[in-house]
């Protein structure tokens, strides 16, 4: 007998490489719908959506998620194709390595701006979309934080450590507001790991330099990360909930 249930589906920001990418193609292979963000890459999100397979319920959005109409826009894509049951605010910048006296104006919103206005107004999209449902089976929000929130990155972008460990009390803040509605809020804290991102800040051979101090001795390749993303997005979290997980080779 088939069942008529539409097909769970999580959002994930930032889908298109790094961690994200990792995170889609895990939650992919478990079955679940996925519909992810990049804002100007194409070419790395077709290669996403086709490295799921063809059976894969797996979509790449175009969109910057700065934009205040972004939440509504991706959350009317992802409703379109099953139930929304879990956010991932994975996407994140860090504006460029260096002291904060070198950081423009520009530099300095953009690095709030995605990493905790977008942040919070997804949160806010997934909260007023979930209050509308009847019963309070589960529904999960992941952010992905960083060790950043606790070390403070001096004179690498304390901006950026700072927008993390507001995004730490934003999960802890609604983790308790949103728990009575049956709404798992959690934060997966990562260490450093082997992505574009440093590149992008104009460092690329940090990831080896900062091996050296990891008590384990090398940063993550982004699986180790995406896969305590998904456990938390699991069963087997049932009672997890207001976590910052630290994902850190024991930094
Ligand atoms: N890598 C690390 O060492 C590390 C450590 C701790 C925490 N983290 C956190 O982990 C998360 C992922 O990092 P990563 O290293 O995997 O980064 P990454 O390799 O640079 O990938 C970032 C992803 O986010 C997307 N993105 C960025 N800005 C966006 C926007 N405004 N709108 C929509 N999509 C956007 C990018 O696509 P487009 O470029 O096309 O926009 C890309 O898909 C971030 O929150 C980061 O802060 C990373």
């Amino acid at each position: 007998m088939t069942t008529n249930r539409p097909r769970p589906v999580i959002i994930v920001t930032g889908g298109s490489r790094g961690i994200g990418r990792q995170i889609v193609e895990d939650l992919a292979r478990k079955g679940r719908g996925v519909v992810f963000t990049h804002s100007a890459s194409d070419h790395e999100a077709a290669e996403v959506e086709r490295a799921c397979g063809v059976g894969a319920s797996v979509r790449g959005v175009r969109l910057d998620i700065t934009d205040p109409n972004a939440p509504e826009h991706l959350f009317d894509i992802a409703a379109s194709s099953g139930t929304i049951v879990g956010l991932v605010n994975n996407a994140g910048v860090t504006g460029p390595l260096g002291p904060l006296g070198a950081l423009s104006d520009e530099q300095l919103r953009r690095v709030v701006d995605v990493n905790l206005i977008a942040t919070a107004r997804l949160c806010r999209e997934a909260v007023r979309r979930w209050s509308e449902r009847t019963s309070h089976e589960r529904r999960d929000i992941i952010n992905v934080s960083s060790i950043a929130a606790r070390t403070g990155s001096p004179n690498e972008y304390v901006v950026y450590a700072a927008t993390k460990a507001a995004v730490d009390a934003l999960t802890i803040g609604l983790a308790k507001e949103l728990g009575p509605a049956g709404i798992h809020v959690n934060a997966v804290r990562a260490g450093t790991t082997n992505t574009t991102i440093h590149a992008k800040a104009g460092d690329p051979g940090r990831p080896r330099r900062i091996a050296e101090a990891v008590p384990i001795g090398r940063v993550a390749e982004p699986n180790e990360i995406a896969t305590a993303v998904t456990w938390l997005l699991s069963a087997e979290s049932s009672y997890v909930s207001g976590a910052l997980l630290d994902v850190t080779g024991g930094i």
